[in-house]
């Protein structure tokens, strides 16, 4: 039996943060983790070089059930105190569209700060470790058996992620942890995740495979303006994966494909000044010709600007600048990035992370019910949180 002032199960993003943490104020620190490497996802992030935060973090960028949970962790440890890590390490890191912040190198350089704390505050990560069963004993403590080892603590912290990509070993332990102490759990679904169409859709939009363009992207009341990319599967690019945190089956999208512009004006304007230039010659300075092929009738497209009728613009208007497109599902957890869902903040003190119900348990980073916009926001959700609950296990 070992025993240890801290068991924090899961060497991700968050539960590296928070052992760190933990060991600087002198506690024993332990972490389980069932991979045979941590930190496989930092490895796997931002194409390899880790969008780790974002110039601007707030509130309005995750989604949750309790949308107020997050704001205390995120003030305590914010973007620039993980920036301030960042530049102490000395990590070369750039600035891109929308204040994301990701390594000049490699992802690399993330996990190895963190490992290089863990070390230096003499956190022990043991690899390989199959969770077989976790109880609350009568003296308070837990008692956490793995195939190898137990141990006994008087702080656990779940840190064991969403359920996104399985493949690198993503599993549902954290939110049966949470049921097993009668906490809570929305139901999950994938985030920030590539749409997948309806069979007519699917076939007629397949052409366009390989197109990426500015759109700007609605369902609801939410909007995006980013990169759409049609794949031979359906949508992807940075739009649709931002959009899919809201999206629910049996929605419609709207698609704004020309959304720096008010087509309608242009087209009327057009009509006088290019009245012999056929449509499909008008669009095709605008939209790649395909595209145009697929969205608009040929006969219409071939008619002269100074032959189209007011309700023509506005219908042409309507299919370029209001597409409406309702996909047939997502691609799922084989390839989001997060997880929607999950643990019930309501249950959890968003000072601590702690359950309020259950003393000495606390769970940080994506198995809680907190989502971030796609730039880093998810990075510093999971900084911000095994920071909090480091200060306190
Ligand atoms: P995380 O998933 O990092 O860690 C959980 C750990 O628990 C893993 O090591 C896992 O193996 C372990 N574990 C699971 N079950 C266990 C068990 N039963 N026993 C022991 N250990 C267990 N975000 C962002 O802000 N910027 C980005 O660039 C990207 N890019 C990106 C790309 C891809 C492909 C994905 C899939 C995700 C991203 N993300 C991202 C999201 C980001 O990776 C994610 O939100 C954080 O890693 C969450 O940190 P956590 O610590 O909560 O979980």
């Amino acid at each position: 039996m070992v025993e240890t002032d801290v068991v924090v199960i899961g060497a991700g993003a968050s539960g590296l943060m928070c052992a760190i943490e933990a060991g600087k104020r002198k506690r024993n620190v332990k972490v389980l983790e069932l991979a045979a490497k941590p930190g496989k996802k930092i490895l796997m992030s931002g194409g390899g070089r880790c969008n780790f935060t974002n110039y601007s973090v707030e509130p309005d960028n995750y989604i949750s059930h309790n949308p107020h949970f997050c704001k205390s962790a995120l003030s305590r440890f914010t973007q620039w105190d993980f920036l301030d890590w960042v530049q102490r390490y000395r990590i070369p890191y750039h600035e891109r569209e929308f204040g994301r912040l990701f390594c000049n190198d490699s992802a690399k350089d993330i996990l190895n700060m963190l490992l290089t704390e863990c070390d230096s505050v003499g956190v022990d990560i043991t690899l390989n470790t199959h969770i077989e069963v976790i109880e609350h004993r009568s003296d308070r403590q837990f008692l956490i058996k793995t195939k190898l080892q137990n141990y006994l603590c008087r702080s656990l912290v779940i840190a064991t992620g969403g359920l996104s990509i399985p493949k690198m070993g993503a599993t549902p332990f954290g939110y049966k942890i949470a049921e097993q102490f009668g906490i809570k759990v929305w139901p999950t679904s994938a985030g920030l995740v590539p749409f997948t169409l309806q069979p007519d859709d699917k076939q007629l939009l397949s052409e366009l495979s390989g197109i990426a363009l500015l759109c700007r992207v609605s369902c609801l009341e939410q909007s995006f303006t980013e990169n759409l990319l049609f794949t031979h599967r359906g949508l992807s690019g940075p739009a649709m994966l931002q959009i899919s945190n809201y999206w629910r089956p049996g929605q419609s999208l709207t698609i704004d494909l020309l959304p720096e512009i008010d087509l309608a004006e242009y087209l009327r304007q057009l009509k006088t000044t290019k009245s012999k230039a056929a449509l499909k010659t008008v669009l095709a300075e605008l939209l790649p010709k395909r595209l145009i092929a697929c969205l608009i009738e040929e006969k219409l497209l071939n008619s002269n600007m100074a032959d189209l009728s007011a309700a023509q613009i506005d219908a042409i208007t309507d299919c370029i600048s209001h597409w409406t497109i309702k996909p047939n599902a997502t691609e799922g957890y084989r390839t989001a990035e997060v997880t929607l869902g999950g643990v019930d903040c309501n249950a959890i003190s968003s000072k601590t992370m702690g359950c309020h119900d259950v003393p000495g348990l606390y769970f940080i980073g994506e198995v809680l019910d907190v989502t971030g916009w796609l730039g880093g926001y998810n990075f510093q959700w999971a900084w911000s949180s095994g920071w909090c609950a480091g200060q306190y296990v």
